[in-house]
């Protein structure tokens, strides 16, 4: 989509009729109706904070939908979540920005948190981040978590025998190089345990050699206890990239359409 056509969507999401613009270009989110957000409302994965145990309420919802489309109080069309992380969430094939849909929303609301202190330090995000109101990061953390987009599928060739690494490592780590096995912490078929734990199936490959690289290097050093900086210093960059490539093929029916 051309810079320009994004753009107009951001108008559009601005405009009276928000939604219904919007849903006639994009795929997927014609099953994230407000009714359809509201009915995953009490999924452990919208809880935006661990420490409250209630789901969030609808309007929350509302203000979240309000800020991916760009109306967010200090922000701006270049706010608008939609213009990189796609309408519903699900990127836009590039790799270039992660798939928001479904991510527990405590840990993004927790990302949105790191951007904006420097502990993951990113210029797009922490810009981003450091706009929006506390509330604001609420709530578009719970809007995200109560959507479902189709799984886009990985292009591009890989070797046969990198994907059967990757899936090794996925599901038993390597005891001689001391990685411990993904399914541990990001769940057995790699969809996430929520509120902390991101789901690594059906996101961007490219995305994830990205974040491991920055852990190895300590530059995102955002998570409790290193464990992720742990484990990816003790990766070479063919494991990354199998691992990644493995679970960017792994089909996710928790973040898709039921
Ligand atoms: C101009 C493009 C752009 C815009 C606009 C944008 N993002 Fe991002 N977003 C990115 C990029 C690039 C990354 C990956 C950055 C990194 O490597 O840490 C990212 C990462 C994220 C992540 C981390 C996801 C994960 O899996 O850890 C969250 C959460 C996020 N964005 C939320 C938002 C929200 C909410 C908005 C709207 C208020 C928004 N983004 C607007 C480009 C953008
Ligand atoms: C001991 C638990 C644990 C294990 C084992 C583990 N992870 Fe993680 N992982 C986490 C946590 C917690 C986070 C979220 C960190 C944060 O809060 O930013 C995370 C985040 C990630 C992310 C970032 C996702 C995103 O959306 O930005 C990637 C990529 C990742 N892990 C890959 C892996 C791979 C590959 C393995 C196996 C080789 C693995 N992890 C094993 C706990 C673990």
């Amino acid at each position: 989509m051309s810079l320009s056509k994004k753009l107009s969507l951001v108008l559009a999401g601005l405009s009276i009729v928000p939604f219904i613009a919007v849903a006639q270009m994009s795929s997927g989110i014609e099953d994230n109706s407000l009714a359809d957000l509201e009915a995953r409302l009490s999924d452990e994965r919208t809880l935006f904070n661990v420490t409250v145990d209630e789901a969030p309420d609808d309007d929350l919802l509302e203000l979240g939908r309000l800020v991916a489309m760009g109306g967010a109080e200090n922000g701006g069309s270049g706010m608008a979540c939609i213009t990189c992380h796609g309408a519903a969430g699900a990127g836009e094939g590039s790799g270039a920005f992660p798939r928001l849909t479904g991510l527990p929303g405590w840990y993004s609301y927790k990302q949105l948190n790191d951007y904006a202190s420097g502990a993951r330090p990113n210029e797009i995000m922490s810009g981003v981040a450091q706009r929006l109101t506390d509330r604001e990061r609420e709530a578009v953390s719970a809007y995200y978590a109560a959507m479902r987009a189709p799984h886009i599928p990985s292009i591009g060739e890989v070797d046969q025998a990198l994907l059967q690494w990757g899936g090794q490592l996925a599901a038993v780590g390597s005891a001689e190089r001391g990685i411990p096995a993904c399914v541990n912490c990001h769940g057995a078929q790699g969809t996430g345990n929520p509120p902390s734990v991101p789901y690594l199936a059906g996101q961007y490959a490219d995305y994830m050699v990205y974040q491991l690289e920055l852990w190895k290097d300590g530059v995102r050093d955002n998570d409790a206890m290193n464990v992720m900086s742990a484990i990816a210093e003790k990766m070479s960059s063919e494991d990354m990239r199998a691992v990644s490539e493995y679970y960017a093929r792994v089909a996710n029916p928790l973040t898709e359409p039921e």
